[in-house]
């Protein structure tokens, strides 16, 4: 009898796993639902070396798990720190940073809200059902096998582990595959790489997590986001954008949610320098693994450094802050922002749009992932990022990553001095927010 390719997947070594594919029969798995796809430019490019193909996919596997069985390698010097990636932030396995704004406390706290009505009738002695919006995947099945187990032991201890089920739960790598496959991959697809089935008629695109590159976050430019920024993109979903809110969930299975999107991320971003590191210098893929997959996880680890706090001023809604804003907004030597975004900020400037010679208009500028992108309709209120002061600042100061919007904190003029002063950020922010009559203005104007 053929071993069947579930088992052999737990422990299997790939190099066993691929002859057993290789023999497979036309009706049972393939190997590619079991496997991480390679980028599809990479399975091109190593079409003709099998060799290095075949090792990449080894070395990933060896680092990373597959979609059904998810796993990071712990490298020798985490564990010296007590560093986990796999592990639960309410067991203390990951740094605090890792957990800014949604730290553990307000994890168990969230619980108690989330799954009141469990701890209510375990408190009552009755035993919670799962109702069907509740289902998550293997947490059910983990429900079931606790639940029939209730009277096998002493009720007081069952309680207490029960309880524990639903208190401290933080969904593990695996879980959180469970809930990406159907909510989220249909857009960003099973390996992240923003190309699940929905995604060819969206304009925006859904984002390709493996350039690791996310544009919506509190950082300096060129820093990975924090998890907390992700995490308020799924709480709050991006408005003018396909991509939904998930506020009715957990904040537990949200941040597990953006454990999983990291670690696609890390994934795709690992690969892609793998196979740049063979192309340029002939360096096979095992070789070069530990250095590039520490390195790329140092960057995730140190957003927290460069973490940009805003607290905005007070508004002054005085005509001249007003028209310090539109100044600088029209000024080709600070600002500049009317090349991209137009005179009047409908997001058609000529450094962004052109009517060509056959009337047409044409999209000049293309962001990161090599999609044709307009700058935002200022006039139309819909900020992806935020319409909050503090929001639109950020954007400001530090750009949105991947696109051509710049960062206004990362710009120096001829003297090397910053292109714009604080205080003409916030009246750019001001004036912004007038141009769709949001913010502080908002509330006169409609008297
Ligand atoms: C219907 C399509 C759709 C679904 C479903 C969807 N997204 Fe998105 N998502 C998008 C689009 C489109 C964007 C990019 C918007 C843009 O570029 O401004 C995006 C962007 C993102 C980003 C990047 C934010 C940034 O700062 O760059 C993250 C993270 C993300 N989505 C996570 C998720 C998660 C997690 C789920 C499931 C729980 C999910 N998305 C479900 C369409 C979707
Ligand atoms: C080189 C072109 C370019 C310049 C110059 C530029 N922008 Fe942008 N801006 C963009 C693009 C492109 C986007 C859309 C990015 C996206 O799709 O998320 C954008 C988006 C924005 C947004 C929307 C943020 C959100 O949350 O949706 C704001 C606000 C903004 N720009 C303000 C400004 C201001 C103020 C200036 C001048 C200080 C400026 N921009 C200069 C190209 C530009």
């Amino acid at each position: 009898m053929k071993p069947t390719l579930a088992i052999l997947l737990v422990s299997a070594p790939l190099a066993a796993l691929v002859a057993c594919v290789a023999d497979a029969s036309p009706t049972g798995p393939s190997s590619a639902e079991l496997l991480f796809a390679l980028d599809p430019g990479t399975s091109e490019s190593l079409a003709e070396v099998p060799a290095v193909r075949d090792e990449l996919a080894q070395v990933m596997y060896d680092y990373f798990g597959l979609p059904t069985a998810p796993r990071l390698r712990v490298l020798d010097s985490w564990r010296a720190l007590g560093f986990d990636p796999n592990g639960s932030p309410l067991e203390g396995a990951r740094p605090p940073s890792d957990f800014e704004g949604a730290p553990p406390e307000a994890i168990l706290v969230d619980n108690q809200r989330y799954w009141a009505s469990e701890l209510a009738a375990l408190n009552a002695s009755t035993t919670p059902l799962l109702g069907p919006w509740r289902r998550r995947g293997v947490m059910n099945a983990a429900w079931s096998d606790l639940a029939a187990r209730r009277g096998a032991e002493g009720e007081g201890e069952w309680r207490v582990e029960a309880r524990a089920f639903f208190a401290e739960r933080y969904p593990d790598l695996s879980e959180a595959a469970q809930m990406f496959l159907p909510n989220c991959a249909r857009c960003h697809g099973r390996e992240g790489g923003g190309d699940g089935p929905m995604a060819a008629g969206l304009y925006p695109k859904p984002r390709n997590y493996q350039r690791g590159v996310f544009k919506f976050a509190a950082v300096e430019g060129g820093s990975k986001p924090r998890r907390i920024d992700l995490m308020r993109t799924v709480v709050q979903g991006l408005p003018g954008s396909a991509m939904p809110s998930f506020r009715t969930t957990s904040l537990a299975e949200i941040s597990a949610l953006v454990d999983y999107v990291r670690y696609l991320s890390i994934r795709g971003e690992v690969e892609a320098m793998l196979v740049a590191e063979w192309e340029n210098d002939d360096v096979p893929p095992r070789e070069a693994i530990a250095e590039l997959y520490e390195l790329v996880w140092s960057r995730w680890l140190e957003a927290a450094d460069n973490a940009q706090r805003v607290t905005a001023p007070a508004p002054d809604p005085s005509p001249e802050r007003l028209a310090l804003g539109e100044a600088v907004f029209h000024d080709e030597q600070r600002g500049n922002c009317f090349s991209c975004h137009g005179p009047t900020g409908k997001g058609d400037g000529r450094a962004a749009v052109q009517i060509g010679e056959d009337g047409e208009r044409y999209v000049l500028l293309k962001d990161e992932w090599g999609d044709f992108i307009l700058p935002r309709d200022l006039t139309s209120g819909v900020f992806r990022g935020g319409a909050r002061r503090e929001d639109v600042y950020l954007r400001i100061h530090c750009g949105i990553p991947g696109t051509p919007m710049p960062s206004f904190g990362a710009s120096v003029d001829a003297a090397g001095e910053p292109l714009l002063s604080e205080d003409e950020k916030w009246a750019l922010v001001d004036y912004v927010l007038s141009l769709s009559n949001q913010g502080p203005f908002a509330q006169a104007d409609s008297r």
